[in-house]
This record gives structure tokens, C-alpha cells and sequence, in this order.
């Protein structure tokens, strides 16, 4: 496995970061998950237009040329269906202290690893998911994609013990988003999902089944998704780059759809599986 560390491509047992990097002491650092089919880039522009957000939010300089070195990364890896995981944190300082000065450069760290190839599979593969609802323990900054994501973590650990497939993150009476996924729901032929604000991340695979939806003439409404009408939903969806658009068939013991994959769900999968970027 070849791996991608501040400018060289090497092999990950000889990628060696620092012990005072302040991504390893402070988890002062963001990341991306880009998927790339048949090796090539999905939505990459989008993704690093919101790794520009995170990384400008924390004021930690850009690096140049990102898209070429991950494109040069995964064709060293045989190409295919991979996940690009990006990294970028504040650097080595030298020394452990919270402030930061101006002469840091930044490390920058990306590997593959094989994905689901959601594209070129059929719907009927897809496996409906169960979901829990749980308290949204993160900060106050999630629409930048910091490393520290421990309260997600813990999510997630809460929905494998339940055996779910997912967390979804409930504040002050208001379902934002997963643990690693944005939500929809589906009331009546309408797509519903939470909107954009400081609470939640800004999901390119959201942003692609708005795109998709708006121009299919199916209505799509941003607007806030409280528990119960979370549950009373005719459907429900969760997305990412990872999992693409994934039919939720239940929420804690409440079934949904009568515990089948939805139509509406199945018309975005089409559009999705046939969209070409
Ligand atoms: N996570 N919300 C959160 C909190 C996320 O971590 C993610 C993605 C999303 C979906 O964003 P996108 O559609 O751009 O992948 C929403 C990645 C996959 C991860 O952490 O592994």
C-alpha cells in the first residue's frame, strides 16, 4: 500500500508523522473521505471546496496541487474503487503548547482504502438499515471536519451495540444529522432534510440528491426534523460519501416504510447510480 505524506508517495510502514504534530497531541487537524470509481474522483471539486471551509475556518494555510497528488495516489494504488482519507493538521511545532504561531507547515497525510462500488450495483442489493436516535454530545463547529470526533465515536459505538447501522444525532429536540451521514425523510412524495448551519456537516452526497431531486422535479424542502415526525415518516434516508444514498428501515423499535425500502428511495438510487459528473 502506497501512501501519500508532504509531497512523497511511499509505502504507509514508512510514513512516519511526528510526535508533536499537533494533529496527533490536539487533534488540531481535518480531514475528507473522497470516493473514486473505476479510479476516478467522485464530486472531488466539491470535496476539496469543503476542505478549503474547514481548513480556512481554523486558519491553517492550503496545500497546492491536492487534486493531482490524489489522483497520482490512487493510480499508484492499481485505481479502481477506493476511499481517499485526507488529513491535513496545524504541523509539527516543536514542542507541545495550545498557541499557535506562524512558522508551522502543515502536514499533509492521504491513503486509499477499497469501497463499496454503490455505482455499479443494482437496488436490490441494498440492504435497508436500522438506526438509532441518540444526543448530539459534539461542539458547536461541526460543518468543519475536524479530527476530533470522539463524541461521534461514541455514537456510533452505541448504535453497533444496539445492532444499528448508524447514530443520528439529536439536539435541543432537532435531528441534524448521523454520526457519519446526513438524514432525509420523506412526508407525502416531499424529501425533507435538516438545514445548513453551524450544527451539522455540509454532506456532498446531500448536496447531490438536492442537485438530482431539484432537477427531476421531485420537491425537496430544507427545514428541521424533530423525533416524532422522524418516526412517523413514510421514508427515511442516510447519506455519505462512503454509503451513498441508503434506505433506513427502522429508527430505535419504530419500523419505517412497514420495514421496506421506500419508492421515493429508490427513484434517488436511479438517479444517483445514472448520475455522470
Ligand atoms: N463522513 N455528516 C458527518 C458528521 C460526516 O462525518 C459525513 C461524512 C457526512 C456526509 O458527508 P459526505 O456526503 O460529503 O460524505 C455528514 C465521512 C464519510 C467519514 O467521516 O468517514
Amino acid at each position: 500500500e502506497i501512501v501519500y505524506l508532504d509531497g512523497a508517495f511511499l509505502p504507509a510502514d514508512q510514513a512516519k508523522v511526528s510526535v508533536f504534530d499537533r494533529g496527533f497531541l490536539f487533534g488540531d487537524s481535518v480531514y475528507e473521505v473522497i470516493p473514486f470509481y473505476q479510479g476516478v474522483g467522485f464530486r472531488l471539486e466539491e470535496h476539496l471546496a469543503r476542505l478549503a471551509h474547514s481548513l480556512d475556518a481554523l486558519q491553517i494555510p492550503h496545500s497546492d496541487n491536492l487534486d493531482e497528488a490524489l489522483n497520482k495516489l490512487v493510480a499508484q494504488n492499481g485505481g479502481g474503487n477506493v476511499s481517499v482519507y485526507v488529513q491535513i493538521t496545524r504541523g509539527n511545532a516543536g514542542k507541545r503548547s495550545h498557541a499557535v504561531t506562524a512558522d508551522i507547515t502543515p502536514t499533509v497525510f492521504a491513503c486509499c482504502q477499497p469501497i463499496a462500488p454503490i455505482y455499479e450495483t443494482g437496488p436490490e442489493v441494498i440492504e435497508g438499515a436500522r438506526v438509532i436516535v441518540t444526543d448530539d454530545l459534539r461542539w458547536q463547529r461541526c460543518d468543519i471536519k475536524a479530527n476530533g470526533l470522539l463524541a461521534n465515536i461514541l455514537a456510533m459505538r452505541q448504535a453497533h451495540e444496539a445492532g444499528a447501522a448508524e447514530a443520528l444525532l439529536q439536539k435541543e429536540g432537532w435531528i441534524n444529522e448521523g454520526s457519519s451521514s446526513n438524514v432525509f425523510i420523506v412526508e407525502q412524495g416531499h424529501v425533507i432534510t435538516p438545514p445548513l448551519h453551524k450544527g451539522i456537516l455540509s454532506g456532498t452526497t446531500r448536496a447531490l440528491v438536492l442537485e438530482l431531486a431539484q432537477q427531476h422535479g421531485v420537491q425537496v424542502t430544507e427545514s428541521n426534523i424533530s423525533y416524532e415526525r422522524l418516526i412517523g415518516a413514510d421514508e427515511v434516508w442516510i447519506t455519505s460519501s462512503t454509503r451513498g444514498v441508503l434506505p433506513v428501515t427502522a429508527v430505535d423499535e419504530h419500523p419505517i416504510a412497514g420495514g421496506q425500502k421506500g419508492p421515493l428511495w429508490l427513484q434517488m438510487f436511479k438517479l444517483f447510480t445514472r448520475y455522470q459528473q
